[in-house]
């Protein structure tokens, strides 16, 4: 039995031994080598760099020529035909010939282009050809166009992966019929196609898929919830598709699901019970979706969960205790929900978390101190809920630590410097908006490599000494505290060259050591000590500054011209100090400069010439100084001017014609100055396009009313949607990499004055619409026209000598919230139809010669009599005297004549009769007056960006 078992085994090794020197006698067939020599000949590689191993550079017809050995390739072991071609990254960069050999390799089962750069050159036409292929990659590859439909023929393809041509994407129009025959995929990876349609129902039949990627395609439409129950699915990835609607099956779940994300996606709905069942789930990202309804306790059953993103949705309730139970959970993300309750205490069980991020949400209790179980933690971000208390001391045993995000939460505390040195990976601390102070210690470790440290509200009232042993230190925030004195110069002893963003603002600081204002920080790009006492002569900022604030001091003599030598000066705001001097004129030069603001000074002089072609300026703000002479016309230089503010200075000039050709121009304030002459009549085109304010108020203008100019203010024509999270803002992604990262925003900040007391606008709504030509002397009409500007919400033309009527077109601006005619020579009725205005707070069309009964209803109910007095004769509520029918009731508008042209008898009644009663009080009303509030304020989304998933 033995021998013959040996004798059997010994044949079999033989047989073997022989079939393997016979197959390795089968050399590749010449037309396939000579096919793939000719791609390789026709194709370029990278050299150097990160590619080091391009497959084709071992193909050679020297030696033994034999292709089924060269890199890359495979054969068939008995015809020797080429089978498999795997050129992944291959380093191969260059046009992919629309005629390419490889499509003549028509043995091919497997072919691999993946990661390359065929340089956005079509995919090929031709593949029908390999009609034996069941596996096609071209993904990353830089392949661009249409995808060719012969593709589709490839009836036995198993696996096509066409994703991640970004750049300028693929695009498939019918994805429908494209894959109608290939319906054998298990894998399908279209990602990053652009398809721009619907899911094709049809993919719901796809029964072998396991992998369907369909994220970036820009997918629309319903999501069919069938695909859930295809029964092998296992991957599902359609993020990123904005468009692209769909809910969760309620009853049950089909697919074998390991991974799903739909992130940034629009499903909504509830996440159902069901999603309990999904037993083999390991990441779920449905970050930035409209889920909403509380988190099932069933997820608590997903045991095999390491990564879950709920970020941004709509969820709210309690974090379940069941999920306790996700004990391989590795990263969580909750963040920015609704959740409530007091429940960390069962997340702290989650022993392998390294990402714990629940901020912005409304969780409530304390910090527990058995957060020292999460051993492996790197990130805790816990920031903006309504947790308070204490800081446990426990928090400092995470030594994994690298970062801390406790913004905005109710904390107190002192903080022993010593125990955040104990933190070696720490990189980021925040810790704004908490009551906090650092313990008085001495400080025995100081190696620390911390970045980032936010300590912004934190009611502090003295520099923490820490900082001066921080060497790594790039971004220091520290604004609004209640820091008093002098800033230190310990405090760059170890990061002066790290230092990139120092924000000082809104603190009690009065000045420099040892009067030295130089800071000695040679990297620094923001910087920003605002809002402070500070008395002292103009610091020069470190050379490299990009931002700089130091607006709201009391900064005394002349701005040095050592401050156009900082070069990359983008944004300089000197407003609100006791500058004086002139404005030196190289500041018109600086290279790089969108935002100036020397508003609320004591300038006096020419306003600065500004060169051409360098004018990058956005935002101009020199109002309140005492500046004299013209209006420099090279501002017409900057092209990119938004914002033009020179009220209240002394400029004796005729109106600036040529801001007309600004096209982004959306704030003129000439107020209070000399301006004068007429605006009407101008021979030239007039383009105010994108205008929003117009502010000519308290000057000498005069001429008819600008109806030419107002006709071409387009933006005010459009009623856009109420965007209320819109502010007109210059925004500003500066070249420095991280401070384009944090972004900057400064916005414009206005104060409107209504009856004596002032309206202040933090930020002004991109959809406020105003004109201010108040206290000039216009004459003539209101040009009908004004009917036009539909969107403005504030139009003043009082202390004027403007005649005619009230034009009834007025009743158009449907948006209108204040009217002032007051003090001018109008003559007839209030237009009735000015009743339908109702958003209208402010009314006056007091000092005129009007008659005739005051509309009611609405608005006009609430109106005092403040705004009719002094005219000739108006009658009616609010007034005392009464109209002649007895009561307040308008007679129908269509018996008036608006025109004040010819006076119907009936009116000329009115008016005798009317004639002597006129005596009221005067009641002071001043409206208008469009003042822009230099107290803009600098926006920093940093410390949101630290307070959600810096690491994101
Ligand atoms: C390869 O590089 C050469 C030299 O840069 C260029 O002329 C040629 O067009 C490139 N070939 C392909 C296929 O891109
Ligand atoms: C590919 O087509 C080009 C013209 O489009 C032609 O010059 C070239 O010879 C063709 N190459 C092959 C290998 O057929
Ligand atoms: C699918 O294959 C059949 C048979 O080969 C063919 O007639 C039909 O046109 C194909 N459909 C599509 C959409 O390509
Ligand atoms: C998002 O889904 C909601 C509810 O299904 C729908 O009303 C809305 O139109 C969708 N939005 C987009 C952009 O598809
Ligand atoms: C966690 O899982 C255990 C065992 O499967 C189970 O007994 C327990 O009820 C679960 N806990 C919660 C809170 O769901």
């Amino acid at each position: 039995m033995a021998a013959l078992s040996l004798y059997l085994l010994l044949s079999w090794v033989f047989l073997l031994s022989l079939f393997r020197t016979r197959f390795a006698e089968v050399l590749c067939h010449e037309d396939e080598s000579s096919d793939l020599m000719e791609f390789k000949r026709r194709i370029n590689t990278t050299d150097g760099g990160q590619c080091i191993n391009s497959k084709v550079h071992s193909w050679s017809l020297n030696g033994s020529g034999d292709c089924c050995s060269w890199d890359g390739v495979e054969c068939d072991e008995v015809t020797g035909r080429v089978i498999a071609l795997d050129l992944s990254s291959s380093c191969l960069l260059g046009n992919m010939s629309p005629n390419t050999t490889l499509l003549r390799l028509v043995h091919l089962e497997s072919l691999n282009l993946a990661f390359n750069s065929f340089n956005f050159s079509p995919i090929p036409y031709g593949f029908s050809n390999l009609s034996k292929l069941q596996y096609l990659n071209l993904s990353s590859s830089d392949f661009s166009g249409e995808i060719p439909h012969d593709i589709s023929h490839l009836s036995e393809l198993i696996s096509l992966d066409l994703s991640n041509n970004w750049g300028e994407p693929l695009h498939l129009p019918n994805m429908g019929n494209f894959i109608h025959n290939l319906t054998g995929l298990k894998k399908l990876d279209l990602s990053y196609v652009n398809l721009s349609s619907p899911l094709p129902p049809i993919l719901a039949n796809f029964s072998s898929l396991t992998f369907l990627g369909l994220s970036y395609c820009g997918l629309n439409g319903e999501f069919p919830v069938s695909i859930f129950q295809l029964p092998n699915l296992e991957v599902l990835h359609v993020a990123g598709n904005s468009n692209l609607s769909g809910f969760f099956p309620k009853p049950h779940w089909g697919s074998p699901l390991k991974y799903l994300y739909l992130y940034s996606t629009n499903f909504t709905g509830e996440i159902p019970t069901s999603i309990g069942n999904l037993s083999l789930l390991n990441e779920l990202d449905t970050s930035n979706c409209y889920f909403s309804g509380s988190l099932p306790s069933s997820m608590g059953n997903l045991s095999h969960l390491t990564m879950l993103n709920l970020y941004r949705n709509n969820l709210q309730g309690q974090i379940p205790v069941s999920f306790a139970n996700l004990t391989q959970l590795s990263r969580l993300w909750l963040s920015s929900n609704n959740l409530s309750g007091d429940t960390l205490e069962g997340v702290v069980n989650l022993t392998k978390l390294t990402i714990l991020d629940i901020s912005d949400n409304r969780l409530s209790g304390g910090l527990p101190s058995s957060f020292e179980n999460l051993k492996q933690l790197e990130i805790l971000n816990l920031s903006v809920n309504d947790l308070h208390g204490d800081i446990p001391s426990t928090l400092w045993n995470l030594k994994n630590l690298k970062n801390l995000l406790l913004g905005s939460l109710n904390l107190n505390g002192i903080i022993d410097a010593n125990d955040l040195f104990k933190l070696k990976n720490l990189t980021a601390l925040q810790l704004s908006h908490n009551n906090i102070s650092f313990a008085k210690t001495f400080i025995n470790d100081t190696s620390s490599k911390l970045v980032n440290l936010l300590l912004k509200s934190c009611n502090l009232t003295e520099f923490p000494q820490f900082i001066g042993y921080l060497s790594e230190l790039v971004v220091l925030e520290l604004a609004h505290n209640k820091i008093r004195g002098t800033i230190p110069r310990w405090m760059w002893n170890n990061s002066r060259e790290s230092l990139y963003l120092v924000d000082l603002s809104d603190n009690l600081l009065t000045n420099f050591e040892n009067n030295q204002t130089n800071l000695p920080l040679p990297n620094l790009r923001y910087l920003d000590i605002s809002s402070n006492l500070l008395e002292t002569i103009l610091p020069v900022p470190p050379h490299l500054v990009e931002v700089y604030n130091i607006s709201n001091n009391f900064l005394f003599g002349e701005i040095p011209t050592s401050i156009c030598e900082v070069s990359s000066l983008s944004m300089l705001d000197l407003s609100n100090n006791a500058l004086n001097g002139k404005i030196p004129p190289c500041l018109g030069s600086i290279g790089h400069l969108t935002l100036l603001n020397l508003a609320r000074n004591k300038f006096h002089g020419m306003i600065p010439h500004v060169y051409p072609n360098r004018c990058t300026l956005k935002m101009i703000d020199l109002k309140e100084n005492q500046l004299s002479g013209i209006v420099p016309r090279s501002l017409g230089n900057c092209r990119m001017l938004e914002y033009l503010n020179l009220g209240d200075n002394q400029i004796n000039d005729t109106f600036s014609f040529w801001l007309s050709k600004l096209a982004y121009l959306k704030v003129i304030v000439l107020q209070s100055n000399n301006f004068h002459g007429p605006i009407e009549g101008h021979l030239g085109q007039l383009n105010f396009t994108s205008l929003h304010i117009l502010d000519l108020s308290n000057n000498s203008f005069n001429g008819k009313l600008p109806s030419k100019l107002l006709q071409s203010c387009h933006a005010m024509k459009v009623i856009n949607g109420q965007d209320e999270l819109a502010y007109m803002s210059i925004f500003q992604l500066t070249t420095s990499p991280l401070l384009s990262d944090i972004g900057l925003e400064r916005t414009y900040a206005m104060t409107l004055m209504n009856k004596g007391t002032e309206r202040k606008y933090e930020k002004i709504s991109t959809i406020l619409m105003a004109i201010d030509l108040s206290h000039n002397k216009f004459e003539g009409f209101i040009p009908e026209l004004i009917g036009d500007l539909k969107s403005l919400h504030m139009l003043n033309l009082s202390h004027n000598f403007l005649t005619g009527s009230i034009p009834p077109s007025l009743a158009n601006l449907t948006m209108l919230e204040s009217l002032d005619l007051s003090l001018n020579n109008f003559v007839g009725e209030i237009p009735q139809q000015l009743a339908n205005l109702t958003f209208l707070e402010v009314f006056n069309v007091s000092h005129n010669q009007l008659w005739g009964p005051i509309p009611r209803g609405t608005q006009f109910d609430t109106f005092g009599s403040s705004s009719f007095v002094m005219n000739e004769g108006l009658c009616g509520s609010p007034l005392p005297n009464k109209c002649t029918n007895g009561d307040n009731a308008s007679p129908p508008p269509s018996s008036f004549k608006v025109d004040g042209e010819e006076e119907s008898p009936f009116d000329l009644d009115w008016k005798i009769m009317l004639a002597g009663a006129g005596v009221g009080f005067l009641v002071g009303v001043v409206l208008g007056n469009l003042i822009i509030d230099e107290k803009s304020r600098w926006f920093l989304h940093f410390s949101r960006r630290m307070a959600k998933g810096w690491n994101r």
